[in-house]
């Protein structure tokens, strides 16, 4: 209910953002990281504050008519946060996603009311891009979200995640670092937190398998959200000071390391970003600041190797 005595059908919206930043202590490395909870989202991850963000523009716009189709391709976490996010604002919502993507989150995308519209090309983000293109050619009811290409992705995280993370940190930054998937979060964070503070180092996280920054081809990688085959657009606008490899295995064992010893329900690239984040700590001193994300939520990756690689976690994180 609201002020007015009416149910607010979109209150989930006031849910999006203004995320928690946690200070992690790591006893054994004596390094101190400071991670933005973006899990805590109510869809689960980052990519809600994008949905909200480029919805409600355009329905301000006069771009969302009652029997509009909100379609685009994701490999699950903007296809959950569109469709939550849609469901809320009372529009339809189509996802195309590759056969690659876990069935979690197809099931969370359904529960939503979303229509799931799988096409064959693993982990081929352009074939389901350009399949969004024709579908919209050929139908006027499609509205195209374009996360890849839209400029208010990066423009809602430069003022939004970005200046929560400046107004939350008490003191100088002195890095920051996350992956890419559209590089709409790296790029937008990168460039407030460098206005504020030039001397931050904003540096992105890639697989090992599949280092594009590094010149590496593309190729198959287990850190899901990130590194999609091509290094996209928006990256183009993140101040980028450098990028540093993780294998999935790493990410995997990390990620396997966050829930136990610090509780934490987060992804595959969550261990990734802190994985990193601890490398470049180490490498900066003990009094560095360093910010990093956890991008979204363990139970999105139940038919992952997260929850059947066990015994890559050596017993000692557990009692640290
Ligand atoms: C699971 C997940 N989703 C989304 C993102 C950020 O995506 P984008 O680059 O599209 O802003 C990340 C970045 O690390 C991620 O790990």
């Amino acid at each position: 209910m609201n002020a007015s005595g009416t149910v607010d059908r979109r209150a989930v919206l006031t849910l999006i953002g203004n995320t928690p930043i946690i200070a992690m202590r790591f006893a054994r490395e004596g390094i101190t990281l400071h991670a933005k909870c973006e899990f805590l989202n109510p869809s689960g991850s980052v990519k809600d504050r994008f949905a909200r963000a480029v919805l409600l523009d355009a329905e301000q716009r006069g771009l969302l008519k009652p029997d509009s189709i909100i379609l685009e391709c994701s490999s699950g976490n903007t296809g959950i946060a569109l469709s939550m996010v849609g469901a809320a604002m009372g529009y339809r919502v189509s996802i195309l996603i590759d056969d690659s993507a876990s069935n979690e989150r197809l099931w969370l995308m359904r529960q939503f009311g979303a229509e799931v519209l799988p096409f064959k090309g693993k982990g081929q983000y352009e074939v389901g891009i350009e399949l969004s293109r024709t579908m919209a050619a050929a139908d006027s009811r499609y509205f195209l979200p374009r996360q890849f290409e839209n400029p208010l992705n990066l423009e809602d995280h430069e003022k939004a995640t970005g200046g929560e993370i400046l107004q939350q940190m008490a003191g100088p930054i002195d890095a920051f670092v996350t992956g890419y998937g559209t590089g709409a979060t790296l790029a937008g964070c990168g460039l407030a937190i460098k206005r504020r503070w030039p001397q931050a180092q904003i540096i992105a996280m890639e697989p090992k398998e599949q280092a594009l920054l590094a010149g590496e081809a593309p190729c198959c990688h287990k850190i899901e959200g990130v590194g999609d085959g091509f290094i996209p657009a928006l990256l183009r606008h993140a101040p980028l000071d450098g990028h540093v490899e993780i294998s999935s295995k790493d990410a995997i064992a990390m990620t396997q390391r966050l829930q136990r010893e610090f509780g934490l329900p987060v992804g595959i690239s969550s261990g990734a970003n802190v994985a990193v984040a601890l490398q470049l700590a180490a490498k900066l001193g003990p009094q560095a600041s360093v910010v990093t994300l956890l991008c979204d939520r363990a139970e999105r990756y139940f038919s992952t190797p997260l929850f059947s690689l066990r015994d890559t976690m050596s017993a000692d994180f557990v009692r640290q």
